[in-house]
């Protein structure tokens, strides 16, 4: 009897990669060079490592990369919509692409991301913007080959949006930004709704990757040269709750700091409310696991986090936080913050100012609420005018300033091991580097280090960087 086997997305994909490879090689030989790509990357981690695997697959079809996007004949935007001035942006260049496609008509624009996934965005590109060739989201980037071939020969305008995830695919082509360090999904999906955030509707359900391909991947990269990992989720501290057989992301944690040569683990996010004691004795035990922790607080307002969704109070995180620094003691934490949520009053704000001057962060990531169209908070009472919303957040920055600056005091004239990660864009005799505290470091140096944990000692604090001298 013979048995059939299906081919997996994977292999359907890399079928419709030698298509138009094939096609790509035509035109190199006719014309005498390649075609080139551009990749324009909006918003957080998550999408600059889907940028990645675009890139990945558009290399594996025979493009070159363009040094920007005007000379470029394939333009792709995988887009944010976390706040409303990313998805401006992106209009803003769709604006400009159409005199371009006019005059190019061969050009090819492809439109994928967050800001895809909402129907809103779909009519409004369909109106205006009529000229996109291929738009697609953020549950099937791995299509992208298909929607090009498909593209080509259909000669009209490919939409693939897909309103629910489909079955993980593991190893797509990927080119990596950097040789020494990498991005690593663990998980995809958010289940926690904060009120004000957009990120489940447009990432959808949390679901994790099998552990195995996580090793399987992580050690590759290892041995491509990577040593420091960051791994991926937007609530990390959930990890493994969906797998068929559940494992815990200290466990996981655990598992990958046995992995020979690798040489820093990172993760981001983690939600406070999450984060479990057996998390922070791993993070306590594990030699490779930074001295860094990503804990985004929003607001200090009891009040406040409940209308957010957050489900801990101003108290509960305070509590996490000195149970964190009590077991790693020089770690350093970074937050997020959110400046004018819809009833946010001026008491509010004055507990958020509080809880700053409480945790001593060494980073703070701050944002004026901006209003999501189908997330709750976009319809509750009480939405923050504009002018005292700006007051707050200029007051905010004058209070987290200085407290960052007084964090990073507590560096300088210790000698601390920093990944050499690139020359600096301003001064080619300048290296720089983080801290296994993610604290960023330049100092005097030269090209060959890029790659090396070496030792540097801290002789000034810049507030938002330090200097070093190497030792
Ligand atoms: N307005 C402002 N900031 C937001 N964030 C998420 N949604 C919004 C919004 N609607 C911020 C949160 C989150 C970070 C990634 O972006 O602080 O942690
Ligand atoms: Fe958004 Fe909250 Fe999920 Fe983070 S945890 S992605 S802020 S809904």
């Amino acid at each position: 009897m013979c048995k059939i086997i299906e081919p997996s997305l994977l292999e359907i994909q890399n079928k419709y990669i030698e298509t138009v490879k094939k096609w790509n090689a035509e035109y190199k030989e006719k014309h005498s060079h390649s075609r080139k790509m551009y990749c324009v990357t909006m918003g957080c981690q998550m999408n600059a490592h889907d940028s990645e695997k675009l890139k990945g697959m558009l290399l594996e079809m025979g493009y070159e990369e363009a040094d920007n996007e005007d000379n470029a004949d394939f333009v792709i935007y995988n887009t944010c919509c976390i706040r409303a001035n990313a998805e401006e942006k992106v209009y803003g260049k769709l604006g400009w692409l159409k005199n371009r496609k006019r005059k190019e008509p061969e050009l090819i624009v492809a439109i994928c991301g967050c800001m895809t996934q909402q129907d809103t965005v779909i009519e409004k590109i369909h109106k205006t913007y009529n000229f996109v060739d291929i738009i697609f989201g953020t549950f099937n980037l791995y299509k992208l080959p298909e929607l090009l071939v498909s593209r080509i020969e259909s000669g009209s305008e490919v939409c693939d949006i897909w309103k629910e995830h489909g079955e993980i695919v593991e190893d797509l082509p990927t080119v990596r930004e950097h040789k020494y360090k990498s991005s690593v999904n663990i998980m995809y999906g958010c289940n926690n709704f904060c009120t004000y955030c957009i990120v489940p509707y447009v990432r959808g359900r949390e679901r994790s990757r099998e552990v195995d391909d996580i090793l399987k991947e992580i050690k590759e990269l290892v041995s491509d040269g990577v040593k420091e990992v960051m791994l991926l989720g937007q609530n990390v501290n959930s990890y493994g709750k969906t797998l068929e057989n559940p494992v815990s992301f200290a466990e996981l944690l655990r598992k990958i700091n046995e992995i020979d040569g690798l040489e820093r683990i990172r993760f981001m996010t983690s939600h406070p409310k999450d984060l479990s004691d057996e998390l922070i004795d791993a993070m306590r035990d594990c030699d490779k696991v930074c001295k860094y922790l990503h804990l985004p607080v929003q607001s200090g307002s009891s009040k406040i986090l409940e209308k957010m969704n957050r489900r801990y109070t101003k108290e509960k995180y305070l509590e996490l936080v000195d149970k964190i620094k009590a077991e790693i003691p020089d770690i350093m934490l970074s937050t997020d913050i959110i400046v004018g949520f819809p009833g946010e009053t001026e008491e509010d704000f004055q507990e958020t100012l509080d809880i700053i001057k409480k945790v001593k962060y060494s980073t703070a990531f701050t944002f004026i609420y901006s209003k999501r169209t189908g997330t709750p908070a976009a319809t509750m009472e009480d939405q923050i005018p504009e002018d005292i919303v700006k007051d707050r957040f200029d007051r905010m920055l004058h209070i987290l300033n200085p407290i960052i600056h007084e964090v990073n005091n507590s560096q300088v004239g210790k000698v601390i091991d920093v990944l050499v990660e690139e020359v600096s864009k301003h001064d080619e005799k300048i290296m720089t580097g983080r801290g296994d505290n993610n604290s960023l470091i330049h100092f005097e140096g030269s090209k060959d280090l890029i790659g090396q944990i070496i030792k540097v000692k801290i002789i000034d604090n810049k507030t938002f960087y330090l200097i070093g001298e190497r030792i």
